[in-house]
């Protein structure tokens, strides 16, 4: 990163993540190139319709989604915004998309999932959710469903998000393409406030950034955080 960061408003820090952040621990994004989306449907792994259609083959998708995590680790990356929190004196939350657990076990608080959690499972009746680590099997495949937001479903927690973003004082968008909404507005928002907002991704996704440092996260996240504890 040679370009300098300046002097930022760091009170606040607003931090959405998204697949990009989590593509060097070994986890597939959405969009890239042989990304998830180019060999799994979206409408048939990741809707209402696509489960009644067929709930074994969404249940099996998620199921090899959630076993995953078994074999990836947190990357420098979610390391530096886990280490930022725990040393700095700024608020950070962090909105990620990703419904992986990386940025949890790097050691990060005050983190929210805007699209579920895999080591998440949701009682179709009741409602309730718990902690699971393991496969949903044929036999419960009509009590349980990953509790993960389908297309054409509300966000989770969108009353904590619009918290954060109301007292935000800096926005990072880190390995996000900006291709869903609600998180792509953000920015939109946030800079039409006023608000300082960048973005660390491999591409430019908005012109809306002040600026964008491009490259792999590994590289300049922890650099992006270490300008910042020195600025
Ligand atoms: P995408 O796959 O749409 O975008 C990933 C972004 O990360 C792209 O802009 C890549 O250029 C960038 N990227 C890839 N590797 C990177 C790396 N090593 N370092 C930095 N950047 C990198 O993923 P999301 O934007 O997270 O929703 O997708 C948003 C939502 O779309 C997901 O949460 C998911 C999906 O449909 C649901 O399933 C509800």
């Amino acid at each position: 990163m040679d370009e300098s960061i300046g002097h930022l408003p760091i009170d606040h820090i607003v931090i959405l993540t998204g697949a990009g952040i989590s593509a060097e621990s070994g986890i597939k994004t959405f969009r890239d190139h042989n990304g998830l989306w180019e060999n799994h449907p979206i409408e048939k792994v990741a809707s209402p319709q696509g489960f009644v259609e067929n709930p074994e083959l969404v249940q099996n998708f998620y199921n090899l989604r959630r076993l995953q995590l078994k074999d990836v680790e947190p990357n420098k990356a979610h390391q530096a915004i886990a280490d930022f929190q725990k040393d700095s004196k700024s608020k950070v939350t962090i909105i990620t998309q990703n419904v992986d657990d990386l940025h949890e076990r790097a050691g990060s608080e005050n983190i929210i999932h805007i699209h579920g959690e895999l080591r998440k499972i949701r009682h179709l009746e009741t409602g309730e959710i718990k902690y699971f680590e393991g496969k949903i099997e044929k036999y419960n495949q009509s009590l349980w469903r990953p509790h993960i937001v389908w297309f054409g479903e509300q966000i989770l927690n969108s009353y904590e998000i619009r918290e954060a973003l109301n007292s935000a004082t800096l926005f990072l968008s880190i390995g996000t393409s900006g291709q869903v909404y609600p998180a792509a507005g953000f920015v939109n928002q946030l800079h039409s406030l006023g608000i300082p907002c960048i973005e660390l991704n491999q591409e430019k996704t908005s012109d809306l950034f002040e600026h964008s440092f491009l490259g792999d996260a590994t590289a300049s996240v922890p650099t992006f955080f270490s300008q910042l504890r020195h600025q």
